[in-house]
């Protein structure tokens, strides 16, 4: 785990889009495997703002609410679509079909897109439990895409960006944590006071399924970027 230290989510942003550039310059990007939340919003800015082209490349995203449509303003393509998509479209962008009727062969439709595109760059952040996508404390480090029923304190964390509680959804689908440490490199990014402890549980705590992230610590290229709140306990 390589660690960067930046002063706030701008720099963050900045930090992260050199990184993927970089590679993307050196030819070794075909797929991007992509995340949402707050966490990502200055990259995707820095993103938007660049020349960088995506037209021949796949995006794959980590995780999508069940039951949300992907028209509804609440549902993860939706964000994708507005925070990226409409400005940098993918030849390709696949995200799990929140409205699919079976949700086995749906986890399996998507382990075989990750299967036949495997993800060159996974960028993360991370929830304030060390949840990494929708994987939540105790999933098994075997996992591969699979139905989450969320914890209680990911619904709080994510209500605020729903007009009540009762509408976070209760499951999502989500990467599993052995389909997410098969990308070849992961940027994963964590700002604010309220991820400190779970970077600290994450970069140095014991790697186990209580914290999800932890099983970072054992992926061969993995950068950590971390604002001074994020980092206070390192
Ligand atoms: C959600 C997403 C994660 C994200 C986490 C943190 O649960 N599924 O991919 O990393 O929240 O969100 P935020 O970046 O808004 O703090």
């Amino acid at each position: 785990m390589q660690i960067i230290n930046v002063n706030d989510s701008k720099m963050g942003g900045k930090k992260a889009f050199e990184l993927i550039k970089e590679e993307i310059d050196a030819k070794k990007v075909n797929t991007l495997g992509l995340a949402t939340g707050s966490t990502p919003i200055s990259l995707y800015e820095e993103i938007r703002q660049s020349n960088l082209d995506f037209s021949n490349m796949t995006s794959i995203n980590l995780d999508e609410y069940v039951g949300l449509s992907a028209t509804n303003v609440q549902s993860y393509a939706y964000f994708m679509n507005e925070n990226l998509f409409a400005t940098k479209p993918f030849a390709h962008s696949y995200l799990p079909n929140g409205l699919a009727t079976d949700a086995t062969s749906e986890c399996k439709r998507y382990d075989e897109l990750i299967q036949n595109n495997p993800v060159d760059i996974q960028i993360l952040g991370i929830g304030s439990n060390g949840h990494i996508g929708f994987n939540e404390p105790g999933t098994s480090f075997e996992t591969q895409t699979h139905v989450v029923d969320l914890t209680e304190s990911t619904i709080n964390a994510n209500k605020r960006f729903f007009s009540s509680i009762n509408e976070v959804p209760k499951q999502a689908y989500s990467m599993g944590i052995k389909t997410i440490m098969a990308a070849k490199k992961i940027i994963l990014m964590a700002y604010g006071e309220n991820k400190a402890e779970a970077v600290r549980n994450m970069v140095k705590g014991p790697v186990t399924e209580d914290v999800p992230a932890s099983i970072l610590q054992q992926h061969n290229d993995t950068i950590i970027i971390v604002d001074k709140d994020a980092s206070k306990f390192l």
